[in-house]
Order: C-alpha cells, then sequence, then structure tokens
C-alpha cells in the first residue's frame, strides 16, 4: 500500500508524527529550520555533527529521540556529497521510509530542505519506494504482533502549485512502480499470462485506454511461429497483450514500449539447473515495466500517443515443447534455428517487434530480462543498452539517468553477426558463451530492420538478489522509470 503523501509546511519541532526524518549531505551544514528544530532539541543535531556521531555519509542513519513535545524520535538520513539532489532525495525518502515500516509508525514526517517540483516528485516516489512491501502471499501474524504500516507521510516543505504537481507526478510513478514490483515479486502459478493480461485490462478500464488481447489461435493465424514455438511446451494459453494509450492532441506516430513476459523460465527442453531457478518468475519483469509505465502514464495524462506490447507464456519442457534443432518461421518471415530453448525470450520478442510495426511507432522501445551475459559484463548496477541509433541510445541514457535507473551502451556492430549464423535457417537463436548479450541483441536486430529501436537488457536490474539499503531484495522497479521519463521526455 502506497502511504498517503501530503505537504506540509511550519516549524519542524511543531508537527506531530512521531517520526521525524531529516536528509542532511556530508557538510551537515543545518539550515535556519532545522536549526530552530536543533534548538527543542537542546542541540541533538549540532551535537551529533559535531562530534561526527552523524557525518551525513551516504545511507548513513542515526535516531535520535526528540523532545518532550512534537516528534517522539528524529531520523539523521546522510545524502553524502550530493551531485544528483533528486537522486540522494528518492534514496534518502526510501530509507526513511523503510526505518519507519521497520519500527512500525504511521505517521512520518520528512524533511529534506526546500524543494522543486522535481524534487518534490523524487522525494514522493522515494517515500513509497521504501514503503512498498509484498504480503500478498503470506499469513499475517496476530493483530498484536502486527507492525503498523506506514500510512501518512508529509513531506515538510512549502505547498505551491508547482509543488503540488510534483507530488501527484511522484504519486502517479509511485503507483506504476508499485504494481510492477507486485506483479514481479508473484510466484509464476498467480502471475500467470492469463493474470496479466487481466491487469492489462484493469489499467486499461482505470484509464480510458484501449486493450487488446490474443491467444494461440489469433497468434497461429497471424502465424507467429517464433512465439508459438516457445510456448508450445506449456498447456498454459500464451498472451499478446496490446494497450494503447492516446494522450496526443494532434495525433501522431506512437511510442512503443515491449516487455518480455515470461512469466517462469525453466529453459525447456534445455532446463536450467535447479539452483536459483524459482529466480526465474521475475522473467516477465520487462512486461510487469511496461504495465507498471502505462498505469504511471495514464495517471500524468502525458500528451503523446503509446502502444505498449507484451508477449506472456511460460518456458516448460514436455512432450510438446519445442527442442533443440527444431526450425521455426517467425512473423516477420524469418527462419531461426533453435539451439538452445533457454533462448526463448529473444523469439518472443522477435515476433513482437515485427507486430509492433503496424503501429508504426516513431521508436520502439523493449525491455527484457534476456541474458545472464549482461549480469557478468555490468552487474546489478546498470542495464545494458542497445541500439541501431546512436542519438537515441544517448536519449534513453539520459530519461534512465533521470529515473535513478542507469543504463550503459553496448555494441550491436556487423562482426557479431557470426555469433548467430546457422547451418540450416536465416539465423540460429543462440550464439556461444562470448558477447552474450550482445549475440540475443544481435537477433533481435534481424527483426527491427528500418526501425528506430533500442534494447535494454533488464536481467541485472529488474530485481536484486540482495538487501539494497533503499530497496530490499525482490523486484526494484527497472525499468518503469526509463519508460516513463523517455516517453515524457517526447510528451508535447
Ligand atoms: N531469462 C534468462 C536470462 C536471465 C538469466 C535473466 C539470469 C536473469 C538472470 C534467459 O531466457 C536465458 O535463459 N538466457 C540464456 C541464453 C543462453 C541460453 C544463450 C542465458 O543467459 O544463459
Ligand atoms: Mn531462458
Ligand atoms: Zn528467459
Amino acid at each position: 500500500m502506497i502511504p498517503t503523501i501530503s505537504l506540509g509546511a511550519g516549524a519542524l519541532a511543531a508537527h506531530k508524527a512521531p517520526l521525524l526524518a531529516l536528509a542532511l549531505d556530508d557538510t551537515t551544514e543545518l539550515t535556519d529550520q532545522v536549526r530552530e528544530l536543533d534548538s527543542a532539541l537542546a542541540g541533538a543535531i549540532s551535537r551529533a555533527t559535531g562530534n561526527r556521531d552523524f557525518r551525513g555519509a551516504r545511507d548513513e542513519t542515526l535516531l535520535l529521540s526528540g523532545a518532550a513535545s512534537g516528534p517522539r524520535m528524529v531520523l539523521l538520513i546522510g545524502m553524502g556529497a550530493v551531485s544528483d539532489r533528486g537522486g540522494s532525495l528518492r534514496r534518502a525518502a526510501a530509507i526513511a521510509a523503510r526505518h519507519a515500516s521497520k519500527l512500525g509508525v504511521a505517521d512520518m514526517t520528512w524533511h529534506g530542505g526546500a524543494l522543486n517540483e522535481r524534487e518534490v516528485e523524487a522525494a514522493a516516489l522515494g517515500l513509497a519506494a521504501g514503503a512498498w512491501e509484498y504480503t500478498e502471499t503470506r499469513t499475517q501474524p496476530p493483530e498484536n504482533e502486527r507492525r503498523t504500516p506506514l500510512g501518512s507521510v508529509t513531506i515538510a516543505a512549502e505547498s505551491s502549485p508547482a509543488a503540488a504537481r510534483g507530488l501527484a507526478n511522484g504519486h502517479a510513478l509511485a503507483e506504476g512502480h508499485s504494481l510492477a514490483r507486485r506483479l514481479a515479486m508473484m510466484p509464476g502459478n498467480l502471475c500467470t499470462p492469463d493474470y496479466l493480461a487481466e491487469t492489462a485490462g484493469e489499467i486499461a478500464g482505470r484509464h480510458g485506454m484501449k486493450v487488446t488481447v490474443w491467444g494461440r489461435t489469433e497468434m497461429q493465424e497471424e502465424g507467429m511461429g517464433s512465439f508459438l514455438a516457445v510456448a508450445q511446451g506449456t498447456p498454459q494459453d500464451p498472451k499478446l497483450i496490446v494497450l494503447e494509450y492516446n494522450g496526443a492532441r494532434n495525433g501522431g506516430a506512437p511510442i512503443a514500449l515491449v516487455g518480455k513476459g515470461l512469466c517462469f523460465d525453466s529453459g525447456g527442453i534445455s532446463i536450467k539447473p535447479p539452483q536459483n531457478m524459482e529466480l526465474m518468475k521475475f522473467d516477465m519483469c520487462g512486461a510487469a515495466g511496461v504495465l507498471g509505465a502505462f498505469e504511471a502514464i495514464g495517471r500524468m495524462k502525458l500528451e503523446v500517443n503509446v502502444v505498449g506490447v507484451i508477449g506472456a507464456t511460460t518456458n516448460m519442457p514436455s512432450g510438446t515443447a519445442f527442442k533443440p534443432g527444431d526450425v521455426v518461421r517467425s512473423h516477420l518471415g524469418k527462419y531461426i534455428e533453435v539451439v538452445n530453448t533457454d533462448a526463448e525470450g529473444r523469439m518472443v520478442l522477435a515476433d513482437l517487434l515485427s507486430y509492433v510495426r503496424r503501429f508504426n511507432p516513431v521508436v520502439t522501445i523493449d525491455a527484457a530480462t534476456l541474458t545472464g551475459a549482461v549480469v557478468i559484463a555490468l552487474g546489478h548496477t546498470a542495464t545494458g543498452v542497445f541500439s541501431n541509433d546512436d542519438a537515441l541510445t544517448a536519449e534513453v541514457i539520459d530519461a534512465g539517468k533521470r529515473a535513478g535507473e542507469p543504463g550503459w551502451p553496448l555494441p550491436l556492430w556487423d562482426e557479431y553477426k557470426e555469433l548467430i549464423k546457422s547451418d540450416v535457417a536465416d539465423m540460429k537463436n543462440a550464439g556461444g558463451r562470448a558477447a552474450g548479450s550482445t549475440s540475443a541483441a544481435m537477433f533481435l536486430k534481424e527483426f527491427t530492420e528500418g526501425m528506430q529501436w533500442i534494447h535494454l537488457d533488464i536481467a541485472g536490474t529488474a530485481y536484486s538478489e540482495t538487501d539494497l539499503v533503499a530497496l530490499p531484495k525482490g523486484p526494484t522497479g527497472v525499468p518503469v522509470g526509463t519508460f516513463v521519463e523517455f516517453v515524457r521526455g517526447r510528451a508535447s
């Protein structure tokens, strides 16, 4: 549940919430407003900064007790040396909300100094992200042992029309992120292709968007042999989900957002080792990113046209499953030799990328947890970015930076085409271990001729196997922020 977030001015010491969180950078200089609070606390903050009990280092926290009246607890949060103030505020806000949730306080006041519109947005998004929890598949503890969820937060800052807009946009983004994270966290037996289609229908209903859902039959009629090969091993009906948002005043070609939606990836006949296989429920984070972005875009009412395309299925071994050596005909007409059934994401995306042409998109961005190799190359810090257009690469990386979702370009040169050469078909679906993320992207490139296209390999960034201080282990919300920032940048 996203806490109710509002703006409230006035003396910090006069705020009624039990917890007051203050974000400070490593200069630990106190503004007049914080100095006034410090006096009310009999100098507790200046004493902590003076004797270096609190240095304002990034992610550092110190919990102080409050005075006889006003907030009972004061939490200092360090932002370190701040270069990107929005990013630092977002992070400090997330840490504050996580802390509040752990303490079990229902209300919190958060203060990070004077804030412009974008900074209010960043703070609101951070607060919601830090308070996010996945509780859907766990029995709640008895009432007396239950921690109170963080229900409301006041951002202690001057309210203004700009600040109110920042708050609304932050809330819209938070709804998108939180939806994407919930879908990602849901296990494969609950988050099925049907469930993703149902969720898309709800988003469309809430925001007056058009939704189209195809099953196996419609995809057969359209000749989507590549996507259908992946879906061949599961009795569940695969779903091609299309969302259309028309926000532009004067029409115009849409931006296309495309997402890999493998509700579970066992590897198929080329089955994965059992170790950590459960993490492959996260193989639909690209799809969750598209749905989250549409939720946010709908709430923000951006003046732009966007089409979202999701390919949802499950990669399973079975008597009907596709197998190494099979050759299939893709929607575009190119033939693919399957050499590894675990390289399934690119086969789903191939048909989505050729299908999306009918919308004549100005630009197509796909996001997919596509390769383990991108985790080897960039770790869990940066998304791998591949494009046939350098200006577009710069634009998307910039959008990612604004969203706190860093991306880094990797090559897509013709020299790499060698890696996916087949003896029997136009290409094979997997190269070797060398340049594994690039060979996957080269495969996609075969289906994007003449399109402005960019591919985000989010296998390392969409979820985390360890606690991240600001976020718990699990889904991060990537690529919702990059998608929305890019679309926003293109909106009139
Ligand atoms: N979904 C996986 C990629 C993945 C791996 C995501 C680890 C997150 C963490 C993808 O479908 C896959 O299995 N890729 C293979 C490709 C290989 C068979 C060419 C891989 O990366 O090993
Ligand atoms: Mn796979
Ligand atoms: Zn996969």
